[in-house]
């Protein structure tokens, strides 16, 4: 009886080192519903941003098509205030795959992994899959408090993701991402996180300045169109000017 405790307790010890050493494997997608074979990784899971008032967001994942060691990481926003990132960026924009009328997913050939790793945030909560149990948020919630809750977010992804801490990172989106993207990026250099940010990019953007500066984010994002990574959204952000 003893051996058999023994042995369970070494067996779980294991399991909880594995554990620490992959803590992002169980957020791992083994494959969605009518998705066709590929060889890229995909995660998606939740991140708790406020355990007081139980606040979570839901990111999905997707791993660069070809050496994702080597490629940038972007994180991805879609605007609103309130549209999904998942539904909207990742499979009607430039994610991996689309939806066809059948219950099946085909792949997208301009689909940003094939340079970046994508990080998809359905933010602030209550867009999408992300929640908050204590509903007072919803009707709280505004641009300050959805960078602090985006910032929490990365620090802890970044816990379970540590071999992307150092990467090149981006911050893009379009709309009203215009607010979230670099008010975001504003909150990372002023907490003085280690975090690699390299540049932001906004499409199509909403700003509260006059249009003068829009015209600047369609030029930021000319900028970052030349590397390499391709956009549908800019075509009618620079047809606008
Ligand atoms: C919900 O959040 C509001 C605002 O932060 C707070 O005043 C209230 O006490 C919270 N409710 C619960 C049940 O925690």
């Amino acid at each position: 009886m003893q051996r058999f405790i023994r042995a369970v307790m070494a067996i779980s010890l294991i399991f909880l080192c594995s554990r620490i050493d992959s803590l992002h494997e169980a957020d791992r997608i083994i494959r969605l519903p009518g998705q066709p074979p590929v060889s890229f990784q995909q995660f998606s899971g939740y991140i708790t941003v406020d355990e007081k008032h139980r606040r979570s967001l839901f990111y999905y994942f997707v791993e660069a098509e070809t050496s994702p060691a080597s490629k940038p990481l972007v994180l991805w926003l879609n605007g609103g205030p309130g549209c999904s990132s998942v539904g909207a960026g990742a499979f009607v924009e430039h994610g991996p795959f689309r939806p066809t009328t059948g219950n099946s997913l085909v792949r997208n050939e301009y689909s940003w992994n094939k340079e970046a790793n994508m990080l998809y945030l359905e933010s602030p909560a209550g867009v999408g899959f992300s929640y908050s149990v204590n509903q007072t948020f919803y009707s709280s919630v505004n641009d300050a408090m959805t960078a602090r809750d985006n910032l929490v977010f990365l620090r802890r992804w970044f816990v379970k993701f540590p071999q992307y801490k150092q990467r090149d990172f981006f911050i893009a989106g379009e709309s009203y991402a215009g607010h979230y993207v670099p008010q975001l990026a504003r909150l990372i250099i002023r907490s003085k996180v280690n975090f690699n940010l390299k540049g932001i990019a906004i499409g199509n953007p909403l700003l509260e300045f006059q249009h003068r500066l829009e015209r600047t984010g369609s030029l930021l994002l000319v900028a970052w169109i030349n590397i390499r990574l391709y956009l549908p959204t800019s075509y009618i952000s620079l047809q606008q000017f």
